[in-house]
């Protein structure tokens, strides 16, 4: 039984993300290719859920289908109760735009624009005032330690700094759940630590949760729940904080 019903306190729903009965395949007939077999997980609010397994198991795809990238084969989401299934396009980029922050392993900034713009990109796109989207992009770039760097372009920024501004600009709208796909690959040691660290501090609260994909043995100890996925399934989930008490 990979789920279980237990209410997050203060709220209705159970579960930041409910997975049921997932599947998404790509190409057709012969050249079809079964990426994720059946796909059953609730991720909890307040914890940091780490996805792990071998590259190519299905875990960029998983989180894609979970934050609405891509539209599953079969099954359906549930991000906050509401079912991405049923959703028009137009309102699940809305939906995706008020409630779900991204952040890529390599960072896709806009080399152009300084650290205060890049974050600030999310609140333009939704129509922000430009001066208002920069002064909070500037309030979250303090949050992550990168006050002083605010107008740097990429270019002058290291890569743990570069990713702290990615997850600045993931963080912008204040997003309930936020999805990272390897955001500690293309670091060092100390540096993909401080991701961790600061993604922990920032977006682990009680109504909110996180998911990272990792497959960076250094960062299992941030995890919450340890999801091992192979092959397109979800083979194991481990809880070492609580086994641990
Ligand atoms: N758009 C696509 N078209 C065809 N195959 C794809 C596509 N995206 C991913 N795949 C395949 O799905 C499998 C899982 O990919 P992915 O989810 O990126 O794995 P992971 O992130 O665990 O490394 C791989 O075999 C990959 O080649
Ligand atoms: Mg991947």
């Amino acid at each position: 039984m990979l789920l279980d019903q237990q209410p997050v306190l203060g709220s209705s729903i159970a579960f930041a993300v409910r997975c049921d009965g997932l599947t998404k395949s790509f190409g057709e007939a012969e050249t079809k290719v079964q990426v994720l077999r059946g796909i059953d997980l609730g991720v909890r609010f307040g914890e940091m859920t780490l996805l792990v397994g071998p590259s190519g198991c299905g875990k960029t795809t998983l989180i894609s289908v979970i934050a609405g990238l891509l539209n599953p084969s079969d099954g359906d989401v549930q991000i906050l109760g509401e079912s991405l299934a049923g959703m028009r396009t137009w309102r699940k980029t809305q939906f995706r735009s008020k409630n779900i922050g991204f952040v890529f392993q390599q960072y896709n900034l806009l080399p152009a624009l300084t650290s205060a713009e890049n974050a600030a990109v999310p609140l333009i796109i939704a129509g922000q005032p430009r001066h208002h989207a920069v002064a909070k992009a500037t309030e979250v770039l303090r949050s992550v330690g990168m006050g002083d760097k605010v107008n740097s372009l990429p270019s002058q920024l290291s890569g743990g700094q570069q990713q702290r501004v990615a997850i600045a600009r993931a963080l912008v709208h204040e997003p309930r759940l936020l999805v990272c796909d390897e955001p500690t690959a293309a670091l060092d040691a100390k540096s993909g630590q401080t991701v961790m660290e600061l993604l922990k501090a920032v977006a682990c609260r009680p109504d909110r949760a996180v998911i990272v994909v990792t497959h960076d043995s250094r960062v299992f100890h941030f995890g919450d729940r340890i999801v091992g996925m192979s092959d397109g399934r979800i083979e194991s989930i481990e809880e070492p904080k609580r086994s641990e008490s």
